[in-house]
Protein backbone atom coordinates (compact mmCIF):
# COMPACT_ATOMS: atom_id res chain seq x y z
CA UNK A 1 0.00 0.00 0.00
CA UNK A 2 1.53 3.40 -1.09
CA UNK A 3 2.36 5.47 1.94
CA UNK A 4 -0.41 7.96 1.62
CA UNK A 5 -3.36 5.63 1.65
CA UNK A 6 -2.08 4.03 4.82
CA UNK A 7 -4.85 4.93 7.52
CA UNK A 8 -4.16 5.56 11.03
CA UNK A 9 -5.52 2.09 12.02
CA UNK A 10 -3.37 0.61 9.71
CA UNK A 11 -0.11 1.84 10.48
CA UNK A 12 -1.41 1.17 14.40
CA UNK A 13 -1.61 -2.40 12.92
CA UNK A 14 2.05 -2.53 11.10
CA UNK A 15 3.39 -1.29 14.58
CA UNK A 16 1.77 -4.04 16.36
CA UNK A 17 2.98 -6.48 13.97
CA UNK A 18 6.54 -5.16 14.67
CA UNK A 19 6.28 -5.29 18.22
CA UNK A 20 5.04 -8.79 18.19
CA UNK A 21 8.09 -10.21 15.84
CA UNK A 22 10.57 -8.18 18.38
CA UNK A 23 8.58 -9.82 21.15
CA UNK A 24 9.14 -13.65 19.71
CA UNK A 25 12.74 -12.73 18.85
CA UNK A 26 13.62 -11.68 22.99
CA UNK A 27 11.00 -14.01 24.78
CA UNK A 28 10.68 -17.21 23.32
CA UNK A 29 11.00 -20.45 24.70
CA UNK A 30 12.96 -23.72 23.26
CA UNK A 31 11.07 -26.99 24.73
CA UNK A 32 14.61 -28.90 25.57
CA UNK A 33 16.46 -25.91 26.73
CA UNK A 34 14.18 -24.59 28.63
CA UNK A 35 12.58 -27.32 30.28
CA UNK A 36 15.02 -29.58 32.58
CA UNK A 37 13.13 -32.79 31.51
CA UNK A 38 15.70 -34.65 33.16
CA UNK A 39 15.83 -32.76 36.32
CA UNK A 40 14.43 -34.95 39.68
CA UNK A 41 11.81 -31.88 40.55
CA UNK A 42 10.12 -32.57 37.02
CA UNK A 43 10.51 -36.48 37.44
CA UNK A 44 6.73 -37.38 36.14
CA UNK A 45 5.11 -39.86 39.09
CA UNK A 46 2.09 -40.79 37.73
CA UNK A 47 0.54 -41.54 41.26
CA UNK A 48 0.87 -37.94 41.77
CA UNK A 49 -1.95 -36.58 43.69
CA UNK A 50 -2.21 -33.42 41.30
CA UNK A 51 -3.28 -35.24 38.41
CA UNK A 52 -6.82 -34.91 40.33
CA UNK A 53 -8.69 -32.61 38.38
CA UNK A 54 -10.28 -29.35 39.23
CA UNK A 55 -13.77 -29.62 40.45
CA UNK A 56 -14.23 -25.50 38.71
CA UNK A 57 -11.84 -26.10 35.77
CA UNK A 58 -12.47 -29.33 34.60
CA UNK A 59 -16.11 -30.21 33.26
CA UNK A 60 -15.24 -34.29 34.27
CA UNK A 61 -13.73 -32.98 37.43
CA UNK A 62 -17.20 -31.38 38.56
CA UNK A 63 -19.26 -34.11 38.33
CA UNK A 64 -20.54 -36.15 41.75
CA UNK A 65 -19.54 -39.42 40.17
CA UNK A 66 -15.45 -38.34 39.54
CA UNK A 67 -15.27 -36.80 43.14
CA UNK A 68 -16.67 -39.90 44.40
CA UNK A 69 -14.24 -41.85 43.19
CA UNK A 70 -11.04 -43.45 45.09
CA UNK A 71 -7.84 -40.93 44.94
CA UNK A 72 -6.41 -43.45 42.80
CA UNK A 73 -9.08 -43.60 40.24
CA UNK A 74 -9.20 -39.51 40.15
CA UNK A 75 -5.59 -40.01 39.23
CA UNK A 76 -5.70 -42.22 36.64
CA UNK A 77 -8.76 -40.71 35.23
CA UNK A 78 -7.29 -36.90 35.43
CA UNK A 79 -3.81 -37.97 33.82
CA UNK A 80 -5.33 -39.67 30.90
CA UNK A 81 -7.83 -36.62 30.33
CA UNK A 82 -4.90 -34.04 30.69
CA UNK A 83 -2.76 -36.05 28.44
CA UNK A 84 -5.66 -36.69 25.86
CA UNK A 85 -6.29 -32.49 25.82
CA UNK A 86 -2.68 -31.90 25.44
CA UNK A 87 -2.53 -34.15 22.28
CA UNK A 88 -5.80 -32.44 20.80
CA UNK A 89 -4.08 -29.01 21.80
CA UNK A 90 -1.04 -30.44 19.69
CA UNK A 91 -3.03 -31.98 16.84
CA UNK A 92 -4.52 -28.67 16.85
CA UNK A 93 -1.48 -26.21 16.63
CA UNK A 94 -0.88 -28.49 13.55
CA UNK A 95 -3.68 -27.51 12.02
CA UNK A 96 -2.71 -23.94 12.92
CA UNK A 97 0.78 -24.14 11.10
CA UNK A 98 -0.76 -25.57 7.93
CA UNK A 99 -3.36 -22.56 7.70
CA UNK A 100 -0.88 -19.89 8.37
CA UNK A 101 1.74 -21.24 5.92
CA UNK A 102 -0.47 -21.32 3.32
CA UNK A 103 -1.87 -17.94 3.99
CA UNK A 104 1.69 -16.46 4.53
CA UNK A 105 2.76 -17.56 1.42
CA UNK A 106 -0.49 -16.49 -0.50
CA UNK A 107 0.67 -12.41 0.96
CA UNK A 108 1.85 -10.24 -1.77
CA UNK A 109 5.21 -8.89 -2.02
CA UNK A 110 6.42 -6.75 1.00
CA UNK A 111 3.63 -7.88 3.31
CA UNK A 112 4.00 -7.27 7.39
CA UNK A 113 2.12 -10.30 8.26
CA UNK A 114 4.79 -12.77 6.89
CA UNK A 115 7.61 -12.24 9.30
CA UNK A 116 5.66 -12.32 12.23
CA UNK A 117 3.62 -15.27 10.71
CA UNK A 118 6.70 -17.33 10.43
CA UNK A 119 7.53 -16.24 14.02
CA UNK A 120 4.04 -17.70 15.10
CA UNK A 121 4.46 -20.86 13.49
CA UNK A 122 8.11 -21.45 14.85
CA UNK A 123 6.78 -21.15 18.16
CA UNK A 124 3.61 -22.99 17.29
CA UNK A 125 6.32 -26.27 16.47
CA UNK A 126 7.98 -25.38 20.06
CA UNK A 127 4.38 -26.04 21.52
CA UNK A 128 4.02 -29.40 19.30
CA UNK A 129 7.23 -30.65 20.78
CA UNK A 130 6.47 -29.44 24.60
CA UNK A 131 3.21 -30.78 24.78
CA UNK A 132 4.36 -34.21 22.92
CA UNK A 133 7.27 -34.79 25.23
CA UNK A 134 5.37 -34.44 28.24
CA UNK A 135 2.93 -36.94 26.93
CA UNK A 136 5.21 -39.20 26.10
CA UNK A 137 7.30 -39.14 29.44
CA UNK A 138 4.15 -39.00 31.41
CA UNK A 139 3.57 -42.90 29.19
CA UNK A 140 -0.11 -42.80 28.72
CA UNK A 141 -1.99 -43.62 25.69
CA UNK A 142 -4.36 -41.20 24.58
CA UNK A 143 -5.35 -41.16 21.12
CA UNK A 144 -5.77 -37.23 21.34
CA UNK A 145 -8.30 -36.02 18.39
CA UNK A 146 -11.69 -37.87 17.97
CA UNK A 147 -12.13 -39.06 14.57
CA UNK A 148 -13.66 -37.35 12.72
CA UNK A 149 -11.80 -33.85 13.24
CA UNK A 150 -8.46 -36.40 12.79
CA UNK A 151 -9.85 -37.49 9.23
CA UNK A 152 -10.23 -33.34 7.84
CA UNK A 153 -7.64 -31.85 9.65
CA UNK A 154 -4.47 -32.32 7.12
CA UNK A 155 -6.70 -29.85 4.21
CA UNK A 156 -9.54 -28.32 6.22
CA UNK A 157 -6.63 -25.49 7.82
CA UNK A 158 -6.05 -25.01 3.90
CA UNK A 159 -9.04 -24.37 2.85
CA UNK A 160 -10.02 -21.77 5.64
CA UNK A 161 -6.86 -20.31 3.99
CA UNK A 162 -8.32 -19.35 1.48
CA UNK A 163 -10.66 -16.79 3.83
CA UNK A 164 -8.18 -14.90 6.39
CA UNK A 165 -10.42 -13.48 8.73
CA UNK A 166 -12.06 -16.78 8.83
CA UNK A 167 -9.05 -18.32 9.35
CA UNK A 168 -7.75 -15.84 12.08
CA UNK A 169 -11.17 -17.11 13.87
CA UNK A 170 -10.94 -20.34 13.75
CA UNK A 171 -7.23 -20.26 15.02
CA UNK A 172 -8.61 -18.18 18.18
CA UNK A 173 -11.47 -20.84 18.77
CA UNK A 174 -8.26 -23.38 18.80
CA UNK A 175 -6.61 -20.83 21.30
CA UNK A 176 -9.19 -19.77 23.68
CA UNK A 177 -10.29 -22.52 25.16
CA UNK A 178 -6.65 -23.95 26.33
CA UNK A 179 -5.43 -20.58 27.25
CA UNK A 180 -8.37 -20.04 29.24
CA UNK A 181 -8.34 -23.98 30.99
CA UNK A 182 -4.66 -23.18 31.53
CA UNK A 183 -4.80 -20.06 32.76
CA UNK A 184 -7.84 -20.97 34.99
CA UNK A 185 -5.67 -23.83 36.29
CA UNK A 186 -2.70 -21.42 37.40
CA UNK A 187 -4.97 -19.05 39.11
CA UNK A 188 -6.74 -21.74 41.13
CA UNK A 189 -2.72 -22.29 42.45
CA UNK A 190 -1.36 -24.46 39.52
CA UNK A 191 -1.60 -27.70 41.99
CA UNK A 192 -0.16 -29.69 39.25
CA UNK A 193 2.41 -32.34 38.85
CA UNK A 194 5.45 -29.84 38.16
CA UNK A 195 6.49 -30.88 34.61
CA UNK A 196 2.14 -29.84 33.59
CA UNK A 197 2.76 -26.95 35.43
CA UNK A 198 6.45 -25.56 33.47
CA UNK A 199 4.23 -26.13 30.27
CA UNK A 200 1.46 -24.34 30.83
CA UNK A 201 3.14 -21.02 31.82
CA UNK A 202 5.39 -21.91 28.93
CA UNK A 203 2.43 -21.96 26.28
CA UNK A 204 0.51 -19.06 28.14
CA UNK A 205 3.20 -16.65 27.53
CA UNK A 206 3.77 -16.85 23.82
CA UNK A 207 0.19 -17.55 23.39
CA UNK A 208 -0.67 -14.28 24.39
CA UNK A 209 1.54 -12.73 21.58
CA UNK A 210 -0.63 -15.18 18.63
CA UNK A 211 -4.03 -14.06 20.10
CA UNK A 212 -3.43 -10.29 20.59
CA UNK A 213 -2.06 -10.95 16.53
CA UNK A 214 -5.35 -12.92 15.67
CA UNK A 215 -7.70 -10.45 17.35
CA UNK A 216 -6.05 -7.27 15.93
CA UNK A 217 -6.64 -9.01 12.62
CA UNK A 218 -9.96 -9.56 12.83
CA UNK A 219 -10.83 -6.34 14.48
CA UNK A 220 -8.93 -4.35 11.41
CA UNK A 221 -10.59 -6.21 8.19
CA UNK A 222 -13.97 -7.68 9.75
CA UNK A 223 -15.33 -4.13 8.80
CA UNK A 224 -14.14 -3.98 6.07
CA UNK A 225 -15.64 -7.15 4.70
CA UNK A 226 -18.31 -6.76 1.84
CA UNK A 227 -21.93 -6.73 4.11
CA UNK A 228 -22.32 -10.23 2.90
CA UNK A 229 -19.74 -11.99 3.97
CA UNK A 230 -19.51 -10.06 7.33
CA UNK A 231 -23.11 -11.13 8.32
CA UNK A 232 -22.05 -14.90 7.28
CA UNK A 233 -18.76 -14.52 9.31
CA UNK A 234 -20.94 -13.08 12.56
CA UNK A 235 -23.04 -16.15 12.37
CA UNK A 236 -20.36 -18.46 11.61
CA UNK A 237 -18.33 -17.10 14.23
CA UNK A 238 -19.93 -18.65 17.70
CA UNK A 239 -20.54 -21.74 15.50
CA UNK A 240 -16.64 -22.30 14.75
CA UNK A 241 -15.90 -21.39 18.64
CA UNK A 242 -18.26 -23.99 19.88
CA UNK A 243 -17.35 -26.75 17.98
CA UNK A 244 -13.68 -26.28 18.12
CA UNK A 245 -14.13 -26.12 22.21
CA UNK A 246 -15.82 -29.06 21.57
CA UNK A 247 -13.54 -31.12 19.89
CA UNK A 248 -10.89 -29.38 22.13
CA UNK A 249 -12.17 -30.33 25.58
CA UNK A 250 -14.00 -33.58 24.97
CA UNK A 251 -11.94 -36.77 25.20
CA UNK A 252 -13.11 -39.36 22.56
CA UNK A 253 -15.73 -41.81 23.97
CA UNK A 254 -13.39 -44.82 23.00
CA UNK A 255 -11.31 -43.03 26.33
CA UNK A 256 -13.86 -42.60 28.20
CA UNK A 257 -15.17 -46.43 27.84
CA UNK A 258 -11.29 -47.27 28.62
CA UNK A 259 -11.45 -45.02 31.54
CA UNK A 260 -14.78 -46.75 32.81
CA UNK A 261 -16.99 -43.41 32.48
CA UNK A 262 -20.30 -44.09 32.62
CA UNK A 263 -22.18 -42.77 29.99
CA UNK A 264 -24.69 -40.57 31.59
CA UNK A 265 -21.41 -39.13 33.41
CA UNK A 266 -19.87 -38.59 29.99
CA UNK A 267 -22.78 -36.73 29.04
CA UNK A 268 -23.24 -34.54 32.07
CA UNK A 269 -19.24 -33.45 31.82
CA UNK A 270 -19.73 -32.95 27.83
CA UNK A 271 -21.90 -30.77 27.71
CA UNK A 272 -25.76 -31.43 29.80
CA UNK A 273 -24.76 -30.18 33.06
CA UNK A 274 -25.06 -26.24 34.05
CA UNK A 275 -21.50 -26.62 35.58
CA UNK A 276 -20.42 -28.04 32.09
CA UNK A 277 -22.48 -25.29 30.39
CA UNK A 278 -21.21 -22.29 32.39
CA UNK A 279 -17.55 -23.77 32.13
CA UNK A 280 -18.48 -23.59 27.73
CA UNK A 281 -19.40 -20.51 27.75
CA UNK A 282 -16.34 -19.10 30.35
CA UNK A 283 -14.05 -19.86 27.48
CA UNK A 284 -15.10 -16.96 25.33
CA UNK A 285 -15.39 -13.66 27.56
CA UNK A 286 -12.70 -12.05 25.36
CA UNK A 287 -14.46 -13.70 22.47
CA UNK A 288 -17.39 -12.07 22.82
CA UNK A 289 -15.37 -8.76 23.43
CA UNK A 290 -13.82 -8.91 19.88
CA UNK A 291 -16.95 -10.21 18.34
CA UNK A 292 -18.51 -6.66 19.45
CA UNK A 293 -15.63 -4.39 18.49
CA UNK A 294 -15.43 -6.06 15.31
CA UNK A 295 -18.74 -5.38 14.39
CA UNK A 296 -19.80 -9.14 14.49
CA UNK A 297 -22.31 -8.74 16.94
CA UNK A 298 -25.83 -8.32 15.78
CA UNK A 299 -29.51 -9.61 16.54
CA UNK A 300 -29.36 -12.46 14.42
CA UNK A 301 -25.83 -13.46 15.55
CA UNK A 302 -26.11 -12.92 19.01
CA UNK A 303 -29.21 -15.65 19.33
CA UNK A 304 -26.43 -18.06 16.91
CA UNK A 305 -24.09 -17.52 20.50
CA UNK A 306 -26.81 -18.50 22.77
CA UNK A 307 -27.80 -21.34 20.61
CA UNK A 308 -24.26 -22.36 20.28
CA UNK A 309 -23.99 -22.10 24.72
CA UNK A 310 -21.26 -19.85 24.18
CA UNK A 311 -22.92 -16.43 24.81
CA UNK A 312 -22.62 -14.11 28.19
CA UNK A 313 -20.99 -11.26 29.19
CA UNK A 314 -18.00 -9.66 27.24
CA UNK A 315 -14.42 -9.64 29.23
CA UNK A 316 -14.01 -5.89 30.60
CA UNK A 317 -9.99 -6.70 29.82
CA UNK A 318 -8.12 -9.53 28.63
CA UNK A 319 -7.52 -12.45 30.78
CA UNK A 320 -10.70 -11.64 33.23
CA UNK A 321 -11.19 -14.30 35.45
CA UNK A 322 -14.85 -15.78 34.83
CA UNK A 323 -17.16 -14.22 36.42
CA UNK A 324 -20.36 -13.60 34.99
CA UNK A 325 -20.57 -16.14 31.90
CA UNK A 326 -24.23 -16.95 31.55
CA UNK A 327 -25.18 -20.75 32.36
CA UNK A 328 -27.61 -20.90 29.20
CA UNK A 329 -30.49 -23.81 29.79
FE1 LIG B 1 0.47 -22.93 21.03
FE1 LIG C 1 -0.82 -20.17 19.42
Amino acid sequence: MPPSTITPERQAYEAMLATLSEGSVHVHFDPYEDIAWDAPELAIDPHDARWVLSPTVDPLGATAWYRAQPLERQVEIGRARMMNTMKVGAAFESMLIRGLMQYAFALPHGSPEFRYCMHEMTEECNHIQMFMELVHRTDVEVPGMRKRLRRVSPWLAGVLATRPVLLMVAILAGEEPIDHYQKALLREGGHLPPAVLRTMEIHIAEEARHISFADEFVKLRAPRLPRGQRLALSLLFPVVMRTAAEEIMTPPRALARRLGIPPEVFAEAFWDSPASRRIMASYFGEMRTLAAEAGLMNRMSARVWRWCGVAGEPARYRGEPDRRAEVVA
